[in-house]
């Protein structure tokens, strides 16, 4: 298993992970583990069941227990105990829970396993916030990922409005700030490039840009 190599893209939200993540791995030929999507799961259903955020051993049984699939119903797709949740997880109240439970020490060791079961041949890239420092520690290549909060806030704002929803551009950039806050100062694996990580900044780097450079981090990594 050591074996199997894993690139990891960490960064705060609205950094481009997501995209530059699927967009690696479809160049690479590798899974891809969306690592906020487990939180964003869990986030939802607690919302659903009206679990307590205080019974932090029983989140954990949760998380732990909780059939998930993804892509099962066609790519992009995630389903939870049969229960399709592919839109549900990219609303912003599930981000923001997500962020609530993924302060939760226990809820972070329970997705732990199921985080690592991800890593298979030919290779992983993992989009997170502690996959280079927690989770793949071994990782080859790892890279965080950072822009301005005012061009994340655009970022999110942008492609809420493509999607048809409405959205206010000073509320998201209040709710960003909050959402770092929360990711960077929480006691247990908080925000933070790995020591071995490259910081790219992407606020004015294109897609394309972004994908180039990682790919060519991706090959110096292998001489
Ligand atoms: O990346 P995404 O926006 O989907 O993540 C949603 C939230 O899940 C983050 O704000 C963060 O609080 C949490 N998360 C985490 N650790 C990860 C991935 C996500 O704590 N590896």
């Amino acid at each position: 298993m050591a074996l199997v190599p894993v690139i990891t893209i960490d960064g705060p939200s609205g950094s481009g992970k997501g995209t530059i993540s699927q967009r690696l791995a479809a160049e690479l030929g590798y899974h891809l583990l969306d690592s906020g999507a487990l939180y964003r799961i869990l986030g939802c259903v607690v919302r659903q069941q009206g679990l307590d955020l205080n019974e932090h051993e029983k989140l954990a049984r949760v998380a732990t227990d909780l059939d998930i699939q993804f892509g099962e119903r066609g790519p992009g797709s995630v389903t939870v105990n049969g229960e399709d949740f592919s839109e549900l997880i990219r609303q912003e109240v599930a981000g923001e829970m997500a962020s609530l439970v993924g302060a939760i020490p226990a809820v972070r060791k329970a997705l732990f396993e199921r985080q690592l079961a991800f890593r298979q041949a030919p290779g992983l890239v993992a989009d997170g916030r502690d996959m280079g420092t927690v989770v793949f520690p071994d990782a080859v290549l790892k890279i965080f990922l950072t822009a301005s909060v005012e061009e994340r806030a655009k970022r999110r704002y942008n492609q809420l409005i493509a999607k048809g929803i409405g959205a206010i551009l000073p509320d998201l950039l209040r709710e960003l700030k909050e959402r770092d806050a929360r990711d960077t100062q929480r006691a247990v694996s908080p925000l933070k490039p790995a020591g071995d990580a490259h910081i790219l900044d992407t606020t004015s780097m294109s897609i394309d840009e972004v994908v180039a450079r990682v790919l060519s981090l991706a090959t110096e990594s292998k001489d």
